[in-house]
């Protein structure tokens, strides 16, 4: 700390999410006396803008932390297992996007609307959850509060800026050439993702489900404290650049009517109701874009079952879904005072 300001480090500061994790410091005004930025060997020297200045990129080493207070992490799964454990061992507390500690029993999961609280456990390393997961607790916990929900049924539709930099240039690159009645290359996504729709996020488990779909049902249970929550998912990856959409199923203990829906959600922090279908009106990626709210729209009645709402829900997979909700938490912890490896 100086001057009772942490110095705070962006790891993966070249990526499509690590930009962003400095964008929304910058914008939010996050109190800092100093930002590093770092990535891999490939990008040293190379200069990411804050402030109004640059930040030079410094290669990522296991010396890295000495001086650091709070390290936001997203480089991916194998860069977080190998330097978080250093980065806690000098002391400085790791905010990670990856999904390397998120079903660590010894680390917080969390959502800043939904689950504050479970910060105050942190051990050093506080979990970002998945960004498809982060829109759906968000909306679903003031129902889960009013209505008790038993089952929840998803299926998303994940833009290709989930698989950061290298899934916006395939889709990008794709569209180019099939539109220049050109052969499309496929480097990321098993198939061609321009105009086309892949059921098919991160690998396939025993059970046939991808690990992305066993995401959501994991991280929903332990956000929301509840074992007992019978979820099931399908994930589609679909050729929308930025913004995730979700269509939710829910089946509650006690009857929640639309209207109570809405009126609940209305007043719920960071959501906003979009949902007047008969002008029009409902959340679309296309419009998320670049908005730190979640939007939440097409609330129905599930006519085929006796207590069921159907929901869309949109948000900024990059701010809202990774980079916001990374800023939140740090704010969270220097608001709580928890800036400190217990
Ligand atoms: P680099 O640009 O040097 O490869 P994205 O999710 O958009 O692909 O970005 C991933 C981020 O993680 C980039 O900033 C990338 O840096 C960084 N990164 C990848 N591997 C490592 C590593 N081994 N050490 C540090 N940063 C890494």
């Amino acid at each position: 700390m100086k001057g009772n300001k942490p110095v705070v480090a962006v790891v993966g500061a070249t990526g499509a999410v690590g930009k962003e994790m400095l964008l929304i410091l910058e914008s939010r005004d996050f109190p800092v006396a100093q930002v590093r930025a770092f990535a891999s060997e490939r990008s040293v020297g190379e200069k990411v803008p804050f402030q109004g200045g640059e930040i030079v990129v410094e290669a990522l080493t296991e010396d890295s932390f000495e001086g650091i207070d709070l390290a936001l992490f997203s480089a991916g799964k194998d860069t977080s297992e190998k330097f978080t454990p250093c980065a806690v061992k000098a002391g400085c507390v790791v905010i990670d996007n990856s999904n390397a500690w998120r079903m660590d029993t010894s680390v917080p999961l969390v959502v800043p609307e939904v689950n504050p609280d479970d910060l105050k456990w942190h051990r050093g390393v506080i979990a970002n959850p998945n960004c498809s997961t982060i829109q759906m607790v968000a909306v679903l916990k003031p129902l889960h509060d009013a209505a008790t929900i038993q089952r929840i049924v998803i299926s998303t539709y994940q833009a290709v800026s989930e698989s950061g930099q290298k899934g916006i240039s395939e889709l990008e690159s794709q569209i180019l050439h099939l539109m220049n009645g050109q052969d499309a290359d496929t480097h990321v996504y098993p198939h061609q993702i321009a105009f086309n729709c892949l059921p098919h996020i991160d690998s396939f488990l025993d059970n046939d489900y991808t690990k992305e779909e066993m995401r959501m049902v994991k991280e929903t249970r332990k956000i929301l404290g509840d074992d007992s929550l019978r979820i099931t998912a399908t994930a589609c990856r679909v050729p929308v650049f930025y913004g995730q959409s979700e269509s939710v199923n829910i089946e509650t203990a006690k009857k929640l009517t639309p209207k109570e829906a809405r009126a609940i959600l209305c007043q719920t922090p960071g959501v906003e109701v979009f949902d007047n279908p008969h002008e029009n009106i409902y959340p679309m990626p296309f419009a998320a874009v670049g908005e730190d709210s979640i939007f939440v729209g097409r609330i129905r009645e599930d006519e085929s079952i006796e207590r069921g709402l159907n929901l869309w829900i949109v948000a900024d997979n990059i701010r809202k879904g990774a980079a916001l909700n990374a800023v939140q938490i740090a704010e969270k912890v220097l608001e709580m005072d928890l800036l400190r490896v217990s």
